[in-house]
């Protein structure tokens, strides 16, 4: 028998490393998927299969014995073959094509799936409950986690987060996601984020109730069909990413390269590199390879409104 469950990455329009620290964001899952596909063995071993390698480890093994990148898949297999006796142990293999360690949720997506998998392998399961085991499975490499990217690898859709209603974007939305090709460490820029509070602690709660002004600003231009606003509102958030230091030169090359087209441009997710996100006109898609470096990927965000998804093969 094996369970398989597939989570779709995310991209955050508004408000990341604010909604760290309790303001609102905007997030989007994207068609873009982490698939996870788990089975009981005979060995007394948990087992992973991933691009990343191979682990095989006793099932006694507890996860902060193993790399950063097997935690999350050992911290759910431990909880299930604990309260389980007859589990001897499990092979849990993932396929993704989620770009790695570039801001589009391929650590949030994978936590999801493997918690919708390996649960699966024992039970059904709700929602609510994965997303809830998927957010301690991330805490095991990245404790300050606002938990807002396995919410909506979760659910699905735009979300204002932290609810989980899916917002229904009332205009189509041309959003052209660019990979600067720079990988980075979340758990690393939100802690340069936290030192960057502590520093300046009148000025980064203004920012974040800037934020929280945006946001509202972004929904009431969202449903007034306001394309200019929207765009304007994401070149500000820009602003505020980069006064907390998130930015770098690559990303604001990247920025002023599609100034002439964008309605709005900036980081999505944690920043230090990773991927920007521009609006953009449909007739002005085709001067997007021209303006460019060479070296960077980039397509266009489709929004995924599935989330999560389960199944057992017999
Ligand atoms: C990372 O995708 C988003 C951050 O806001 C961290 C978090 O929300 O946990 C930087």
């Amino acid at each position: 028998m094996k369970s398989i469950a597939s989570a779709p990455g995310k991209i955050i329009l508004f408000g990341e490393h604010f909604v760290v620290h309790g303001t609102k964001a905007i997030l989007a899952a994207i068609d873009k998927r982490v698939t996870v596909t788990s089975s009981f063995t005979e060995n007394k071993t948990i087992r992973v299969n991933s691009k990343l390698g191979t682990l095989d480890v006793p099932i006694s093994s507890s996860y902060k014995e193993v790399k950063n990148e097997f935690r999350p898949f050992v911290y759910l297999a431990n909880k299930m073959i604990d309260s389980n006796q007859n589990a001897n142990g499990l092979e849990i293999t993932i396929d993704s094509d989620i770009p790695i360690g570039v801001g589009l949720g391929s650590s949030s997506a994978c936590c999801v799936a493997a918690a919708g998998s390996i649960f699966g392998l024992f039970k059904e399961w709700s929602s609510e409950e994965i997303l809830k085991i998927s957010i301690e499975a991330e805490k095991t490499i990245f404790p300050d986690t606002s938990g807002a990217d396995c919410t909506v690898c979760t659910y699905g859709g735009m979300i204002e987060y932290p609810s989980i209603e899916k917002i229904g974007n009332t205009f189509d939305l041309n959003l052209l996601i660019v990979n600067s090709m720079i990988p980075h460490n979340t758990k690393n820029s939100v802690e340069k984020v936290n030192k960057f509070k502590e520093n300046n602690e009148e000025r980064f709660s203004q920012l974040c109730d800037l934020e929280t002004k945006l946001i509202d600003e972004v929904i009431t231009a969202m449903k007034n069909n306001d394309t200019t606003t929207f765009g304007l509102k994401i070149s500000e958030n820009q602003k505020y990413l980069e006064e907390i230091q998130v930015s770098n030169e690559t990303i604001n090359g990247m920025i002023s390269s599609l100034k002439e087209i964008s309605l709005g441009t900036k980081i999505t997710g944690a920043g230090d590199g990773g991927c920007v996100i521009a609006l953009i006109k449909d007739e002005d898609m085709d001067k997007v390879p021209a303006l460019l470096p060479k070296d960077k990927e980039y397509f266009s965000a489709k929004i995924d409104t599935k989330g999560v998804v389960w199944k057992i093969e017999k």
